[in-house]
């Protein structure tokens, strides 16, 4: 209530300005749990989920977002990248899980099994999303082809991971985790 709201007297204007001390605390302890009562899925969603417009990721290049204080690599990979993570066998492989959480656990480390399939249509392996964090000790790793396996290298202690993200030469021991990821339309992946 503002003051120019109160008309109702002397006496109840004076305990309005009383306790005007006291109830500036109250409100402001109290805007938090009214705020997310009003937005609730509004709240939940910007924690948990983001929606990344794709379309501007051109062939050969990768898009960095922050996401859930993690950096995430999503590529866009070019034939020749396809043909030759595709071309790796899982037996040659230090890790062969594809730490794909979006076709569930125990899945081989194949290249299909590593990428995201498109909103319609078949799996290429044109998409790759990852956690950008090295499976070693949590540095992020150097992408752009880095490393002897053509695709990311980390700096830190020497781990190579292939076109597909997959721990090949170092310390690392599992493949670059992927995050739960799907399109949900041509150009949108959600993440989360
Ligand atoms: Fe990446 Fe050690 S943190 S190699």
């Amino acid at each position: 209530m503002s003051h120019a709201e109160d008309h109702s007297g002397d006496r109840r204007d004076f305990l309005y300005y009383a306790t005007a001390g006291v109830g500036a605390v109250t409100v402001g302890a109290g805007v938090w749990p009214l705020v997310n009562q009003m937005n609730p899925s509004a709240d939940v969603q910007a924690a948990s989920q983001m929606r990344v417009d794709v379309s501007g990721i051109a062939e050969g290049t990768q898009l960095t977002v922050l996401f859930l204080g993690k950096p995430v690599f999503i590529s866009r990979r070019t034939p020749e990248m396809i043909a030759e993570a595709s071309g790796v066998a899982v037996s040659d492989l230090m890790d062969p899980e594809a730490r794909n959480p979006n076709i569930g656990d125990g899945a081989e480390a194949t290249d299909i099994n590593r990428t995201l399939p498109p909103f319609e249509g078949e799996n290429t392996g044109e998409w790759l999303v990852q956690i950008g964090v090295c499976t070693h000790l949590g540095c992020v790793p150097i992408g752009d082809g880095a490393g002897d396996f053509n695709g990311w290298f980390c700096p830190c202690h020497g781990s190579h991971y292939d076109a597909a993200g997959r721990i090949r030469r170092g310390p690392a021991p599992e493949n670059l985790h992927i995050p739960v990821a799907a399109f949900v339309d041509a150009t949108t992946i959600l993440l989360g």
